[in-house]
């Protein structure tokens, strides 16, 4: 099976065809997406909140983000696969950038990494880049600054921030990332960017226009119940399906009807 690579992202937004890519943090997981067929997989720092239950990204640390990109790496034939850097993996200046993302290529085998940031973090782009990591860049909503905004708002609603954002996608690009994720920014400023880059968009919160799509696997079937943003789309519900089961495990095992003859030896 041909894998995907970071060329064939720069190739789908010249040929004007969508990149779809989702979370996974487990080797099951993985399998799912993949063999479903999606472009990339995102190995998010939102592994925090959703399978380690802190309330933000920020205790992530990079011992967790490996561990969980291995199982992924195992789990994947096709598609790319992108480690999300964890704060303060990056932040602290080039030589850490590059020693962090290049352990987490080395030791986990995924294809790409992933830093939140425009204009501020161009030099760590173009130096991961320099040294053979491919970058994807993350702008708009960069949930590792949600001490400094105080939320997650919309990103790109005043003309200051619009001209920041477009600033920051032009920063990204040619500091040399293959893509660059948009989160949380109004449909028609996404186009904008979109249109402006040669680089493909994948967006979160971000409409229609962007080259691709990228969701958090446990909130597209149901998985993650903790709270709802408005951009996300629930296409299962498998967390009320998988309480049911279990309700009607405790129930059989109650009743003496489980295990019955089929299930025993
Ligand atoms: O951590 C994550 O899952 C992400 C995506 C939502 C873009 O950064
Ligand atoms: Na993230």
């Amino acid at each position: 099976m041909e894998r995907i690579t970071t060329a064939k992202f720069l190739e789908k937004k010249r040929k004007g065809e969508k990149i779809t890519v989702l979370t996974a943090y487990d080797f099951l997981t993985a399998r799912i997406v993949d063999e479903a067929g999606v472009d990339g997989i995102l190995v998010g720092d939102s592994l925090g909140m959703v399978v380690l239950g802190y309330s933000s990204t920020i205790p992530v640390t990079m011992e967790e983000m490996i561990h969980h990109t291995k199982a992924v790496v195992r789990g994947r034939r096709r598609a790319l696969v992108i480690f999300d850097m964890p704060f303060l993996s990056y932040q602290t200046g080039t030589r850490d950038a590059v020693l962090n993302a290049g352990r987490a290529l080395k030791e986990t085998g995924c294809d790409a990494v992933k830093i939140e940031g425009g204009v501020e973090i161009a030099e760590t782009i173009r130096a991961l880049v320099n040294a053979g990591i491919p970058v994807v860049g993350h702008i708009g909503l960069q949930p590792q600054s949600v001490n400094v905004y105080g939320g997650y708002k919309l990103r790109g609603k005043t003309e200051e921030e619009r001209k920041k954002l477009l600033e920051d996608a032009r920063a990204v690009e040619e500091a040399g990332a293959f893509a660059v994720v948009l989160e949380k920014v109004p449909s028609e400023l996404a186009r904008e960017i979109t249109e402006s880059l040669s680089i493909p968009t994948i967006g979160i919160g971000a409409g229609r226009y962007c080259n691709g799509q990228v969701l958090v696997f446990h909130d597209l079937v149901g998985l993650f119940e903790e709270f709802k943003p408005k951009f996300v789309k629930r296409y299962a519900e498998l967390g009320r399906e998988a309480k049911s089961a279990v309700r009607k495990f405790i129930e059989e095992v109650k009743e003496g009807k489980f295990p019955d003859e089929e299930h025993s030896y």
